[in-house]
């Protein structure tokens, strides 16, 4: 993958953020709900994308704050939501290009209006799932510190030999990357972030970590100190709240934890490098700062692969 200056893509007003592993409850939606609401929080426009048509968890929690709002003591903010639904016809071409219609309306909507759109997606392959890879910006896989998650990526073998093939999700990656730099000269920023981490470092952490970094060359991803095993990063899902929310005022006194539950957050949105706001700059100006940035890092990266 090679970057010129000169290669920079016509990019769109909204930087989409897709969050997807297709191992199943790494922490897609806990990551799509927390990062959406962490950016409301920092005052973007925000819109959200539930692909997850049969599991609805980023709906479920929007529906949740919602109905918070109502009666909450203070300000809830809330983003644009689209819960498309699945075409259910007898012909697979049919259902594809009624669900493209209805994902290209929704990016259509708000890729103007919108400084950020979330897209949480199932954990199963599909037509939808791999559309929104080739639309992501930053690509977020969540994953817990264990080789059974990493052999989704790639295949971890005991055989030297058999040792590294590419996996089927890293190959629904690639193929979006292919895709993306043919239609618009874009990139995809993949990152993985590390979920549930345990308190105390354990060899196999260490082991799972030195093996990732190895392949983050490979692969060409980047790696994000994620979010520890929290309770409060579960807990609140019913009232449609997260960590970041004014807990305080409800009188709830913080506990370390959740106070470090909000750093986490914080950390990881500084990891992820997305565009920020500038003083007298426009959203778009910051994306291109953001490609520049992003891109320079993916040609170090590169020639890292080939040394
Ligand atoms: N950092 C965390 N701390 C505590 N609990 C967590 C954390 N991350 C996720 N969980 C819990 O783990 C379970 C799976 O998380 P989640 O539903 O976000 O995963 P998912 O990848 O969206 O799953 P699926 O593939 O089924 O869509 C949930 O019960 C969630 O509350
Ligand atoms: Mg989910």
């Amino acid at each position: 993958m090679i970057f010129e200056a000169s290669d920079a893509p016509e990019l769109r007003t909204a930087h989409v953020i897709v969050v997807a592993n297709e191992k199943g409850g790494s922490g897609k939606s806990t990551l799509s709900i927390h990062l959406a609401v962490a950016l409301l929080k920092a005052g973007y426009r925000v819109a959200t994308i539930d692909l997850d048509i049969r599991q609805r968890s980023l709906t479920r929690f929007f529906e949740n704050r919602a109905s918070f709002a109502n009666t909450a003591p203070w300000p809830v903010e809330l983003p644009r939501h689209f819960a498309p639904d699945r075409a259910e016809g007898a012909n697979v071409h049919e259902n594809e290009s009624a669900e493209f219609a209805v994902f290209a309306e929704a990016i259509g909507e708000v890729e103007h209006e919108y400084e950020f759109v979330v897209i949480d997606t199932p954990a199963s392959d599909s037509y939808l799932m791999r559309l929104a890879h080739s639309l992501a910006d930053t690509l977020i896989s969540p994953m817990n510190d264990s080789f059974i998650d990493m052999d989704v990526l790639s295949r971890v073998h005991h055989d030297r030999a058999r040792r590294g093939m590419v996996s089927q999700y890293a190959e629904i990656v690639i193929e979006a990357r292919r895709k993306r730099r043919l239609v618009d000269n874009g990139l995809i920023d993949w990152v993985l972030v590390r979920n549930r981490i345990a308190s105390l470092k354990s060899n196999n952490a260490r082991q799972v970590d030195q093996a990732l970094r190895k392949l983050a060359v490979e692969l060409q991803f980047r790696v994000a100190e994620g979010l520890h095993d929290r309770v409060i990063f579960r807990e609140l899902f019913p009232l449609g709240l997260t960590a970041l929310d004014a807990l305080e005022e409800a009188n709830h006194t913080l506990t370390p934890s959740q106070v470090s539950a909000r750093r986490e957050i914080e950390t990881l949105l500084g990891d992820l490098m997305l565009p920020e706001r500038v003083e007298g700059s426009d959203h778009l100006q910051s994306r291109h700062l953001w490609f520049e940035a992003i891109s320079g890092y993916y040609r170090e990266l590169t020639a890292k692969k080939a040394e």
